[in-house]
């Protein structure tokens, strides 16, 4: 049973960390696990889980494929939106904001310590796209692997890291009977942030 008080501190980014570090030990599958949602520029929505890889001042980063149907999304339209959800903690993190691309030289420096099967991967899969059968795929891997040898594959440029900068983030905690715990950091234009508590 949470506690029924909680020390909240003036920017959310202390409590996400914390959160998150108790998700490593507390939830035993993918805890770094978020939904990323992101809009059509008409405004249609498609959410898909995506890895977390960085939580900094900067805002919250994750890696994929720029001309996936989310990296055509965010292109058009840099509002999305992420959540967490730790089952076995009983918590979710809610985040909007706006997506920029990571400078490439960090790309480039987490790209290296992927496996080599992920780095072939990544220059094989033409993310989203329509696939006709798996042999293509696979056909492609081996060709790919005979160009890019161990140790030596440059990142594909259509691969990237996102930020999503926050602009709100909400903190939720459930308790007995519904009646849940849910406090709203708002980001001001000064760069400061509002706390407020909301109905379950
Ligand atoms: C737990 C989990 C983690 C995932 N992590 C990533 C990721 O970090 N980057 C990524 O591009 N896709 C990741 N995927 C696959 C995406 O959910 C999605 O299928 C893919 O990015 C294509 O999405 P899109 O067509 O909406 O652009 C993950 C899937 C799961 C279930």
């Amino acid at each position: 049973m949470e506690k029924e008080t909680i020390e909240l501190p003036e920017a959310p980014l202390p409590l996400f960390h914390k959160w998150f570090a108790e998700a490593q030990t507390g939830e035993p599958n993918d805890p770094d696990a978020m939904a990323l949602a992101t809009a059509t520029p008409d405004g249609r929505p498609i959410v898909r889980m995506v890895l977390l890889k960085q939580a900094d001042e900067r805002g919250f980063k994750f890696h994929s494929n720029e001309q996936s149907f989310k990296g055509r999304h965010l292109a058009a339209n840099p509002h999305a939106a992420l959540c967490f959800h730790w089952k076995s903690l009983r918590r979710q993190i809610c985040v909007q904001g706006k997506v920029e691309i990571a400078p490439e030289a960090e790309a480039d420096e987490y790209f290296a310590t992927r496996p080599y099967e992920r780095q072939i991967g990544a220059w094989a899969s033409d993310q989203s796209r329509p696939l006709e059968n798996r042999q293509i795929l696979e056909k492609k891997i081996d060709t790919l692997k005979g160009q890019y040898p161990e140790g030596k594959v440059p990142r594909p440029p259509q691969w990237v890291g996102y930020i999503l900068k926050p602009e709100r983030i909400e903190f939720w905690w459930s308790h007995r009977d519904r009646l849940h715990d849910r406090f709203e950091y708002k980001k001001g234009a000064d760069g400061l942030w509002t706390i407020q508590r909301l109905y379950p």
